[in-house]
């Protein structure tokens, strides 16, 4: 079994590709990432040189390079990780989403349909639902709430959707879709919420809540998102999309402050800072399908996946001191530097 995972020197795409390596120590994984300031090689070290695993630095658009790459692997399934997924930075320049998430897409699946395939699975996320109203509890996504976006990198994996969906009603091309809340773990990237407090809190830096603090994610373990992709991969049915989240409702401020306590950090760091614009302000996932088709359920409690997260944090300051010492600083001063203190 051969499985080409893009994005996967990103944060999920590089705990996939980890989580298949023991999962399936048999198949041979070959990872496509063209290397964006997300994407990191060091991240992918333990793999790098072995059996079994090739790393193969383009982009999901140059249409060329991914016709021969499988042309040369000819893949069994394709997990779709690539992406440009930070919304602040979509709001900032929206052009790189369309093309990364649109169009790198239909690329992609353009060569799967050329070169046959058992599986193209599409990583896209709960975004793409839009929000739910704080003072509906009662309310989640499932798979049929209809598609209401609120970014621009939302709409962008939105439209990825849709297409992959339409490749397989048109084509025959066998797709499946996941949909996952917001996930946090090992290698996540510091412009991100928990990341990003985490580094501020060590270093004593403020930490920008924007607006209020009170928006909701509902929160997932990576490594419970990496195991749902492999039961989709192998048992999900094709032209279906799955939903994949934990219940795990929390406000950011909440989050905010548990990684001060966790720290041993003063609340006084926190500032709150002007909001997000067209915020989304709560998501919250029904996983109830994939529970019932496919027997999945998320093995990691938020009180533990938070600590052991910390954790990895503490222990591989290597990893996100890099990080945050070079080009990063110009992004967190743009982003940061002038903005509104409420
Ligand atoms: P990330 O930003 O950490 O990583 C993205 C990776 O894609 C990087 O390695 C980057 O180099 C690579 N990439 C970007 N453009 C590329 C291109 N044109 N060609 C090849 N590689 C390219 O992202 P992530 O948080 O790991 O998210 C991975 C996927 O999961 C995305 O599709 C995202 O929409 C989806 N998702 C993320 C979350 C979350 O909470 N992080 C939740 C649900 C879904
Ligand atoms: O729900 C899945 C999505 O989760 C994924 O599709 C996206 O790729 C991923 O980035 C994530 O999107 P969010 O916008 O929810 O994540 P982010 O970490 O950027 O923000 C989480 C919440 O925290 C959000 O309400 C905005 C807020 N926030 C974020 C940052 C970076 C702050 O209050 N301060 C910050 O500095």
């Amino acid at each position: 079994m051969t499985i080409i995972v893009t994005g996967g020197a990103g944060f999920i795409g590089s705990n996939f590709i980890f989580h298949m390596r023991k999962a399936h120590p048999d198949y041979r994984i070959v990872c496509l990432d063209c290397l964006t300031y997300a994407g990191n090689l060091s991240t992918l070290s333990s793999v790098m040189g072995s059996e079994n695993f090739r790393f193969v630095k383009k982009s999901i658009t140059d249409r060329e390079a991914v016709f021969k790459l499988f042309e040369e692997e000819k893949p069994d399934i394709v997990v779709n990780f690539a992406a440009e997924s930070h919304v602040d930075r979509s709001i900032e320049d929206p052009e790189i989403f369309i093309k990364t998430n649109i169009l790198g897409t239909a690329v992609l699946m353009d060569a799967c349909i050329k070169y046959g395939i058992k599986r193209f699975h599409q990583v896209s996320t709960d975004e793409v639902y839009g929000d739910l109203p704080i003072d509906r509890p009662d309310l989640f996504f499932t798979e049929e709430t209809p598609l209401h976006t609120s970014s621009p990198y939302s709409s962008s994996k939105a439209g990825a959707d849709l297409l992959v969906l339409a490749y397989h009603r048109t084509y025959g091309l066998p797709v499946t879709i996941s949909r996952c809340s917001n996930n946090y773990g090992p290698y996540h990237f510091p412009e991100k919420l928990i990341p990003l407090m985490i580094a501020n809190a060590l270093n004593d830096k403020p930490l920008p809540v924007y607006g209020k603090g009170e928006n909701i994610r509902d929160w997932l373990y990576v490594e419970d998102h990496c195991r749902a992709i492999d039961l989709i991969i192998h048992n999900g049915r094709a032209g279906e999309v799955y939903n994949v989240g934990g219940h795990n409702e929390m406000k950011n401020i909440d989050i905010v402050k548990m990684i001060c306590r966790e720290l041993g950090k003063p609340e006084s760091l926190i500032t709150f800072v002007a909001d997000r614009k067209g915020h989304d302000m709560r998501y919250a996932i029904d996983p109830e399908k994939i529970h019932r088709e496919l027997g999945w359920l998320p093995e990691t409690r938020f009180s533990d996946g938070i600590k052991k997260t910390i954790r990895w944090y503490l222990d591989n300051r290597d990893w996100w001191e890099t990080i945050i010492s070079g080009e990063y600083r110009n992004y967190y001063e743009k982003m940061y530097g002038g903005r509104e203190v409420l």
